[in-house]
């Protein structure tokens, strides 16, 4: 037995953001931006917050396991904007969705959250601690941005994709996961204000921070090695991979990855054009486009890398 994707599910904000409306918003354009990222529109939420988003695409995943929230033993969420401190998004959900019977916590891995909340449930279902776990990537990163910083404002959308996870004759094959912190202020958001009457407040510690370029060379370095082990300590060639569902940060991190791994870039679905950057989310809402094309089949070897924030890197290979 092996520990499996039962279902997907996912929500992105009715409110869709073009690269045109942002050129009328601010000194950039959709040549800059879609020939730098593969991003030509995002969806922005006007009424949807984090719990919200979560809340829908779990309740499509469920649909599509067939799974009753009852049965579920285990909610993570792997968010870095949820709409509470506390409680977590996750213990939102589980009122929301009446999993009366779950633990729930959420994950803060940036864009490998999700690869991380999986990575916890399969460690909790494979012992048997538990038998069936919902898992949730969700943002509303439009929330965190600056949006006078035209380089990382651009990049980023808002929304939510679930997976639910039980136990299957197929599954999971190999996984990994890494971070490293002392290179973590390439990628950073100090946005919480200290109420200590004690402390002065810091200023200018609002928005997310990005060395775009650093970011860049981080990815396409570390995303290909992590593919490359976890298919080797797997016994996979990459040739034999259907799909490679890849962070959907940047096209160009993907074309990369694919030619490091001597792969066709027709083995790598895309979000990114409509999507953006939703770091915790993208990955989910992939694998459940992919999924509700009808594009997989049992036996389907997929691969998933999530890399972001932390820096943090997660990859998991499995059957479907
Ligand atoms: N529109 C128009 N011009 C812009 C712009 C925008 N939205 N953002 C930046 N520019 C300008 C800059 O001001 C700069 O102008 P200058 O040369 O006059 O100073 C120029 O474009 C080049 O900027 P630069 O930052 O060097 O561009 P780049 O080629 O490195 O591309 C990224 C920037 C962000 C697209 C690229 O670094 C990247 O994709 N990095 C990875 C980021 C990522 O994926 N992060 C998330 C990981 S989870």
């Amino acid at each position: 037995m092996s520990v499996k994707i039962l279902g997907t599910g996912s929500f992105l904000p009715e409110n869709v953001v073009t690269n045109d409306f942002l050129s009328t918003i601010m000194d950039t354009s959709d040549e800059w931006i879609s020939s730098r990222t593969g991003i030509r529109s995002r969806h922005l939420v006007k009424t949807e917050g984090t719990t919200k988003m979560s809340v829908l695409a779990a309740k499509s995943a469920l649909l599509d396991a067939g799974i009753q929230a009852s049965e579920l033993d285990l909610i993570i969420v792997g968010t870095i904007t949820g709409d509470e401190i506390t409680p977590s998004t996750a213990c939102e959900v589980q009122a929301a969705i009446g999993a009366d019977s779950a633990v729930a916590y959420d994950i803060n891995a940036a864009c490998s959250g999700f690869m991380f909340a999986m990575h916890s449930a399969y460690a909790y279902l494979q012992s048997g601690i538990y038998r069936n776990a919902l898992v949730i990537g969700a943002e509303t990163l439009s929330r965190i941005m600056d949006w006078n910083d035209r380089s990382t404002c651009v990049l980023f959308g808002d929304g939510a994709g679930a997976a639910v996870m039980g136990m299957g004759q197929e599954g999971i094959l190999g996984f990994e996961q890494g971070s490293d912190g002392a290179r973590g202020s390439v990628l950073a958001c100090k946005s919480r204000a200290n109420h200590n009457p004690l402390v002065q407040n810091e200023t200018g510690l609002d928005y997310v921070h990005m060395d775009g370029q650093e970011v860049y060379k981080f990815a396409v370095t570390t995303v290909p090695a992590s593919i490359e082990r976890v298919l080797e300590k797997a016994q996979i060639r990459a040739e034999d991979v259907k799909y490679f569902l890849l962070h959907q940060a940047n096209i160009r991190i993907i074309q990369s990855v694919a030619k490091r791994l001597h792969v066709s870039m027709e083995k790598f679905p895309i979000s990114l054009d409509h999507c953006g950057n939703i770091s915790a989310a993208s990955i989910p809402i992939l694998l459940d486009e992919v999924n509700k094309k009808g594009l997989l089949n049992k036996g389907d070897k997929i691969v998933m890398s999530g890399f972001g924030g932390g820096l943090t890197w997660g990859t998991c290979v499995m059957e479907w």
